[in-house]
């Protein structure tokens, strides 16, 4: 009988389809991420063939070791930076992940940071609590609008193209973008104008989307020096990774009104935040749940499943990584 090891509950239509396989499934019961350590003795000696591991698991050369005979690792998101990919390539482990499925939900969960952060609705919704509506004025608690202005999307995969068809589709903003590669279906699909550097787009754009994978070419890709170059009325967004961001150089940014707002789902040294956002206004933090509805959460841990069952079965599974 084939055994899987699941480090964190998941929805169990997931779970499901693994035991409908007939294979053991072992889900961790601890509520909470494992430790490298845990996750090793949970793994070794056990001859599991198979693992479905979160993106807040460190997957590295000692925990591949702890489970020789799991020759996939099944990762529950898009993002596989907590993978080792050389140590995996080196001894022949198939790593997927979770593509497609998430895409139109971190797509909106992005718009509702924008809209959020431009419309100051956070703000709103306190000064509402603490009584502080008086009377309608002019000018009280004003925003941006999003129709018309300039969209930058760093990283143009699908949910970079994604916000950029609502950005062009919804709002009626110019597209920019930069990537490493053209994307002409964005070019012709949303007129979408590409930039050869993230410096074109940063001083061009009024919203910022960050869309890239954490790799070290994007690590800190928004430091200091860029958030200089952006329009001190332009705000960012960012859904992708922390870390692609120098939180200490934003949180300076944000407190000395350098740009006009932040809106982060994602943190550097997640779960922590740098502690000057806290005490900001012109921030919006949400606890990286982009991907966070019911059914696509459903929908990640099923294909995460399906990977492993069409590996296990002998089948190339369908979002096998290329190494
Ligand atoms: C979430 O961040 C994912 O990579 O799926």
């Amino acid at each position: 009988m084939k055994k899987v090891y699941v480090t964190r509950a998941i929805p169990e239509s997931a779970t499901v389809m693994l035991e409908e396989k007939g294979y053991q499934v072992t889900v961790s019961n601890k509520d909470d991420v494992l430790t490298k350590e845990e996750l090793i003795a949970a793994l070794k000696g056990r001859g599991y063939d198979a693992v479905l591991c979160l993106l807040t698991d460190k997957i590295d050369g000692d925990v591949f070791d702890a489970a020789p005979e799991a020759k996939i690792f099944a990762n529950f998101a898009v993002g596989y930076n907590n993978i080792d990919t050389v140590a995996a390539k080196a001894r022949g482990i198939t790593v997927t992940n979770t593509p497609e499925v998430l895409t139109n939900t971190v797509a909106e969960h992005t718009f509702a940071l924008m809209i959020a952060i431009a419309c100051r609705l956070v703000e709103a919704d306190k000064f509402m609590r603490a009584g502080k509506f008086k009377n309608w004025e002019p000018m009280m608690l004003l925003g941006a609008d999003l129709t018309g202005k300039t969209l930058g999307i760093l990283g143009a995969g699908r949910i970079g193209a994604r916000v950029a068809h609502h950005g062009a589709r919804g709002f009626g903003m110019q597209v920019i973008y930069y990537d490493v590669a053209r994307n002409e279906t964005l070019e012709k699909e949303y007129g979408a104008t590409f930039r050869a550097t993230p410096e074109e787009v940063l001083k061009e754009a009024d919203f910022i989307s960050i869309h890239v994978p954490l790799l070290p070419s994007t690590t800190h890709l928004i430091d200091a020096a860029k958030l200089s170059l952006m329009k001190p009325t332009a705000y960012l967004v960012n859904t992708s990774r922390g870390p692609v961001i120098d939180e200490a150089a934003l949180a300076g940014a944000l407190k000395d009104k350098k740009i006009a707002g932040a809106a982060l789902d994602v943190f550097e040294h997640e779960p922590a935040m740098h502690p000057t956002l806290r005490e900001l206004d012109n921030v919006i933090v949400t606890p990286h749940i982009a991907s966070a509805t019911l059914a696509t959460r459903k929908k990640m841990a099923e294909l995460a499943a399906k990977n492993i069952i069409e590996f296990l079965e002998g089948n190339e599974p369908p979002n096998k990584l290329k190494l």
